[in-house]
């Protein structure tokens, strides 16, 4: 995609307050500080749209942004992130689960994985809520940049045993040296439905 427009349209807890829209949406979750502003960031060819954080759990609220006037992705809330507040922790799977379960015009979920760890009991349950609802789930592995060409292999292999798929389905990425960038946006683009 050639993002020419990329614009925050606004953060929401509950449902009524998600912005009323038609166009197909993309979101992004994964475990708190995973890297998923940093991924929307580069998709949009953006440094700052989302703001990314060397502190975990930055973001709290489910932030929507519109691309091209053709696409929304969203940035949810990490999970995993044992200093939270408790009042922050208590609310996050009530607002996930409310959004996967109630978003109509939602197409798929990004799910990223960091290359160097082993899927967490969050990240399983993610895949598990992903399947139980029938959302088609792109797996990214970030951080691709951390780690050495052995390494990767390793880590490829294991992960891909750990959440039972197939290793060539799943997408490296590094949002510091833009590695599957084109890829992800093309699978992004398939599973909206546009630009095919
Ligand atoms: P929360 O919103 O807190 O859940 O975090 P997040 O998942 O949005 O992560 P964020 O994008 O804020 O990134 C967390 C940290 O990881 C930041 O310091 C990023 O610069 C770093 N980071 C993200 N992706 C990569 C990557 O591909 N490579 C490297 N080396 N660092 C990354
Ligand atoms: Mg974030």
């Amino acid at each position: 995609m050639d993002v020419t427009q990329a614009v925050f349209i606004k953060s929401a807890a509950k449902a009524r307050e998600y912005p009323v829209s038609e166009l197909p949406e993309i979101a992004f979750a994964g475990r708190s500080n995973v890297g998923k502003s940093s991924l929307v960031n580069i998709l949009v060819n953006r440094k700052n749209l989302v703001r990314t954080s060397s502190t975990p759990g930055r973001t709290q609220l489910i932030n929507f942004f519109s691309v091209n006037d053709r696409l929304v992705l969203v940035d949810l809330p990490g999970y995993g992130y044992a200093k939270a507040p408790p009042e922050v922790r208590k609310q996050w799977k009530p607002m996930i689960e409310t959004y996967l379960a109630k978003r109509d015009n939602l197409r798929g979920v990004v799910l990223i994985l960091d290359i160097r760890r082993t899927p967490s009991d969050g990240d399983l349950e993610m895949l598990g809520w992903l399947e139980a609802w029938n959302i088609p789930a792109i797996i990214v592995l970030t951080k691709w940049d951390k780690l050495s060409k052995n390494e990767r292999s390793r880590q490829l292999n294991l992960i891909a045993g750990e959440i039972r798929r197939d290793k060539n389905a799943l997408f490296p990425f590094s949002a510091l040296t833009k590695e599957g960038r084109e890829q992800i946006w093309r699978e992004v683009e398939r599973q909206a439905g546009i630009n095919v």
